[in-house]
């Protein structure tokens, strides 16, 4: 299959790549974050987490986040909502896109949000009809679809099953998440067939985390099996709180440096990417996880030491 001509990105680094801080990251510093990444060119910014604080006490200030962002017309900012509490304080804060949050394990479902596969699917369906009756977009996740920390294999057939309920249930489209970055491309790419066989591949993103450094080669598998839309988080921010030892999300700069080396725009501005992956990491007290930004770094340095 030739590989998709444009690919919508997903900067999920305020939510995802926030989320699992232990130190309060300031409510302004968030903002900063979403403003950077809107001004070079991410159309979809996925900003908070309207979760419970006593579950995860960095999107606490979920509410105060989104009122703050200045938001520009051309960009979605996306926020995720477990059940209709969070659902109703979102539309409360005037989001226009929320994403509800399932999963392919039973473990990581009771552990993640307190209820089985099931009961999920039956907790989502009044977010998705409030939605709808509200002309607010609804996302719908798929974790563990490579692994689960408490299971371990997951079988894409399990991954298929709760994509289709998704779908069905009137969910725009679906991300299929590596929690734990535990997958490989032939794997993803076994994965991807299956949901493929019931949700349409333009409806598929990727969510994949570098817990093996294996995501850029998943991303990769997944362009070959028509993917078209992908999650990632500047300097490869993150983590999730309930997938202990899963690290950050795949690296935007990787993902915009590997389209950019098959000539498929994406429309953002890698060296202020870079730039912003620098500035929050700073904030966080660490260098960029992404290799990319690491190498181009090093090459400025380079320029500029032989310009002096
Ligand atoms: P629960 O304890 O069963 O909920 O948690 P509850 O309904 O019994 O309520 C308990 C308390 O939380 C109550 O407060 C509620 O008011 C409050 P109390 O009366 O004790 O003071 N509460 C809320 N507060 C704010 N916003 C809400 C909300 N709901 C209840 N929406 C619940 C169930 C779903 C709420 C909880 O488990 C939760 O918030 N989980 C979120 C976990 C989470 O955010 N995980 C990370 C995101 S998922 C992820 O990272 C994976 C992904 O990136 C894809 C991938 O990589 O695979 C998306
Ligand atoms: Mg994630």
């Amino acid at each position: 299959m030739s590989l998709p001509s444009k690919v919508r990105i997903v900067e999920v680094g305020p939510r995802d790549g926030l989320q699992n801080e232990n130190k309060p990251v300031t409510t302004a510093t968030k903002v900063e974050l979403i403003h950077r990444l809107g001004k070079i060119g991410i159309k979809s910014i996925e900003a908070t987490a309207f979760v419970s604080p006593k579950w995860v006490p960095q999107m606490a200030d979920a509410a105060d986040v989104f009122a703050a962002i200045e938001k520009l017309p051309d960009v979605s900012y996306p926020v995720l909502t477990p059940n209709m509490k969070g659902f109703e304080a979102a539309l409360a804060a005037g989001a226009r896109e929320v994403a509800v949050f399932g999963a392919a394990s039973e473990s990581f479902s009771q552990k993640n949000i307190n209820c089985s596969i099931a009961e999920s699917l039956e907790r989502f369906r009044p977010i998705v009809e409030a939605a709808k009756a509200a002309d607010v977009k609804v996302r719908g996740y798929v974790s563990c679809v490579l692994g689960c920390p408490y299971e371990g294999e997951v079988t894409p057939l399990a991954v298929a099953d709760v994509a289709q309920a998704l779908i069905e249930m009137g969910c725009y489209e679906i991300s299929l998440g590596d929690t734990i970055g535990a997958g490989t491309p032939g794997r993803t790419r076994d994965m991807i067939a299956a949901v493929a066989r019931r949700v349409p591949l333009k409806k598929i993103a990727g969510h994949f985390h570098d817990t093996y450094g294996m995501a850029a080669a998943n991303v990769y598998a997944s362009l070959q099996m028509g993917i078209g839309i992908f999650d990632s988080s500047v300097a490869g921010l993150g983590g999730c709180p309930y997938a202990a030892g899963a690290s950050g999300n795949v690296a935007t700069e990787d993902v915009v440096w590997l389209l950019y080396g098959l000539g498929i725009d994406t429309g953002i501005d890698l060296d202020a990417l870079v730039d912003t992956g620098v500035w929050i990491s700073k904030k966080l007290k660490r260098e960029p996880a992404s290799r990319v930004a690491r190498a181009i770094l090093a090459r400025r340095a380079m320029a500029s030491g032989a310009n002096a």
